[in-house]
């Protein structure tokens, strides 16, 4: 077992996941604490490069499932060259979006079979599991508002029915794994949901 603490965040497009990671990551700073942020797709030199592709949205008709296995290769690649190493020394791994995303993305949002999902998943994180998973929960007309004026990435394009799929799937996720998944009502001020955050991790922080 590593000797650092995994927290990931997860929630729809424009439930604030970036603000609030960077929040907590302050916050944890200021108290002179060693911490690793990473986003996916993406965090690391190949994984960004793979990040290109997967929201490029001038790309037309990538299969779902060569799109699962694109995130699952990123995901790899970040484990293995950011995540463990950063575990392993002892650091504050925050995480804007992980393993959770695919399984409401392509899982419940594209509809492909979530055993192979979880199997993806599985070979990609080799046991990297977070400690603690902030779910963000905002409705997609919510999630909408706030993205306005923002250019949509090829996810995004997708259309409020398909995120609210998404975002029944990490909710039904949450009720599958209570324990690690906690929900967080993202449509309250920035504030107060910094201060719910806050206390779901101070449980996991040694002193
Ligand atoms: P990003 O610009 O990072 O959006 P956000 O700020 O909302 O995290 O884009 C990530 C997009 O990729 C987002 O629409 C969700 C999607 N995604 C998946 O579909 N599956 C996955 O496994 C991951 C990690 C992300």
């Amino acid at each position: 077992m590593s000797k650092g603490l995994f927290i990931s965040f997860e929630g729809i497009d424009g439930s604030g996941k970036t603000t609030q990671l960077e929040l907590l990551r302050q916050r944890l700073e200021a108290e002179g604490r060693s911490v690793v942020a990473v986003r996916e797709p993406g965090g690391s030199p190949v994984a960004e490069r793979i990040r290109e592709v997967l929201l490029d949205a001038s790309i037309d008709g990538l299969n779902p499932v060569a799109e699962a296995f694109l995130y699952g290769a990123a995901r790899a690649q970040l484990v293995a060259e950011v995540i463990s190493p950063a575990l392993d020394k002892g650091s504050i791994v925050i995480a804007d979006r992980y393993l959770d995303s695919t399984l409401a993305y392509q899982g419940y949002g594209r509809g492909l079979d979530k055993g192979f999902l979880n199997q993806l998943n599985q070979m990609a994180v080799s046991g990297t599991i977070p400690h603690l998973t902030i779910l963000l929960d905002l409705s997609p007309a919510e999630g909408a508002v706030r993205r306005r004026g923002t250019v949509p990435d090829r996810l995004e394009q997708e259309g409020l029915a398909f995120q609210e799929r998404v975002r029944r799937g990490y909710l039904a996720l949450s009720c599958q794994q209570p324990e690690r998944i906690k929900v967080v009502n993202a449509a309250q001020l920035p504030e107060k949901v910094h201060e719910e955050i806050i206390y779901l991790v101070t449980t996991y922080l040694k002193p």
